[in-house]
């Protein structure tokens, strides 16, 4: 640069204008470079995460899935294991195979269809093999059967303890086991004892299957073969949307997407008070965020990720830990208090599933800068208020608040559906200016 500048000393004009253009081309030398770098580390990483996924973790891919399933078909034919799912799956040709959903550390998810309806497979592990096999089985005469009595009790242990309840109490039997025992009147065969020890072991699947009855807002157990069971298909939530739930694919009938969002609003609040009512204890959700929720054709909200659910005794004693300071006692979105003079945390949950739900799903979805036109009507304003109010309410502590902060976003929540209702009636054009908007994610 120095010798140059020299040179062109001068002609000063005309050196300038080279300058200009000498010093343009080295800056766009240095951006080339630039962009090279970052397209190099740009490669480099998405080469990281391929060879993370392909290699460290297992990816899920059609072919594996489909040899899983074949895997599963060939210990069926074996007599290994047993299921009502099995002659569907391996003899009659009635699942089809659709997609595979995820795989973690093992844990496999099947998009399948049986007999015309969407279920998604499930197993924590992928052989059968690698479960726990039932230890009574191994000591026992092959030819001997077991009483339906010992495998009644091994069952009830084992969901007992799956669930954190009292396992010294009365072992009342869960409805399932207790019908099957009565259909089948005798003993129970190795391949369906066995089955039936892989799908205990999965706490998903004895946490469903008992609650089965119980709630309408977690999935539906359709069948099981083998480690795996089928759960009816549901539309998961996601984080990156506005509206949480792919409306259209739910969608049926003239309803506005407004009007859905409220039904599903209104179906969160059920599920949060009949989860703290319905069951002999409360159950508590620790973590709570769209993905982990999904709803059904009719708009029912269902939590389908319950590995982080939790029966009022499991959760005191995850909470009840050493502790130096609040922050010590928080597990997930369930939180307690550190009592400074024990330096025990508080067995007792300091927040609530409504409480949560209301900060990690209503706000963001009820937010005023979402809204846009909608924030100016009056009951949204009113739901807004009354969504913080509940985020601001430690709903674990107080009873009489906890309700009361309930029954207000109820009323207005329902209130909000029947202006919707009565708007449509009156026709396009009206107060709900639906149509000048047609279709941003944020019209509802
Ligand atoms: N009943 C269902 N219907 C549709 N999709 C489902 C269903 N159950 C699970 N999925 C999909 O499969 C994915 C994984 O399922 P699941 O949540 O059971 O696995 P997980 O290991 O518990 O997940 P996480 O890592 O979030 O804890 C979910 O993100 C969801 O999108
Ligand atoms: C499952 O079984 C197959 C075949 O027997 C084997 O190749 C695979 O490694 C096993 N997977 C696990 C996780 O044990
Ligand atoms: C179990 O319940 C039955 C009836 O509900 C009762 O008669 C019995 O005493 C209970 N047993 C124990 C050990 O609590
Ligand atoms: C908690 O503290 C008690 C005494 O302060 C100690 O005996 C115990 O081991 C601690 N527990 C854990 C899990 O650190």
């Amino acid at each position: 640069m120095w010798s140059l500048r020299r040179a062109m000393g001068p002609e000063p004009s005309r050196g300038c204008c080279l300058l200009r253009w000498l010093g343009m081309k080295v800056c766009r030398r240095s951006t080339l470079v630039f962009a090279l770098l970052w397209f190099g580390s740009w490669v480099f990483l998405n080469g990281l995460v391929f060879v993370h996924r392909t290699i460290l973790s297992d990816y899920c891919t059609d072919d594996k899935s489909k040899k899983i399933l074949q895997r599963v078909c060939e210990e069926y034919r074996e007599g290994t294991l047993t299921g009502d799912l099995c002659e569907d799956l391996c003899v009659s040709g009635q699942v089809e195979y659709r997609r595979c959903l995820y795989y973690e550390n093992g844990k496999k998810v099947i998009e399948a269809r049986w007999r015309g309806t969407p279920v998604v497979l499930k197993s924590k592990l992928e052989n059968f093999s690698s479960y726990e096999s039932l230890g009574l089985l191994e000591y026992q005469d092959p030819a001997e059967e077991l009483s339906p009595l010992d495998v009644v009790f091994y069952a009830t242990l084992e969901i007992r303890n799956s669930l954190g309840l009292d396992i010294s109490g009365n072992a009342s039997l869960p409805p399932l086991w207790g019908q099957r025992l009565r259909e089948h009147g005798q003993a129970y065969s190795r391949a369906e004892l066995a089955s039936l020890w892989s799908l205990l072991q999965q706490e998903e699947y004895t946490f469903l299957r008992v609650l089965q009855d119980l709630s309408r807002h977690l999935a539906k157990v359709l069948g099981s073969c083998g480690h795996f069971y089928a759960v009816e298909y549901l539309s998961a939530g996601h984080a990156w949307d506005q509206n949480i739930f792919s409306l259209e694919e739910v969608s049926a009938g003239p309803r506005t997407a407004r009007d859905m969002v409220h039904r599903i609003a209104l179906s969160f609040l059920d599920m949060a008070w009949r989860f703290d009512n319905d069951f002999l204890h409360r159950l508590h959700l620790c973590d709570i965020k769209p993905e982990n929720f999904a709803i059904r054709k009719d708009l029912t909200v269902v939590a389908i990720d319950v590995d982080m659910a939790f029966f009022e005794p499991k959760m005191r004693d995850i909470l009840e830990q050493n502790c130096t300071n609040d922050d010590d006692c928080n597990f997930f979105d369930c939180i307690s208090k550190c009592n400074m003079k024990t330096n025990k945390c508080s067995s007792k949950r300091r927040n609530s599933n409504l409480q949560v739900i209301c900060e990690k799903i209503f706000r963001p979805w009820f937010s005023p800068t979402l809204l846009g036109a909608k924030a100016g009507l009056p009951h949204q304003v009113d739901l807004q208020r009354a969504v913080q109010e509940c985020v601001d309410t430690a709903g674990g502590e107080d009873e009489v608040q906890d309700r009361a902060v309930q029954k207000r976003l109820l009323d207005l929540l329902t209130g909000l559906l029947h202006q919707g209702t009565s708007s449509e009636h009156w026709g396009e054009g009206g107060e709900d200016r639906e149509g000048i908007h047609p279709h941003t994610a944020l019209n509802f």
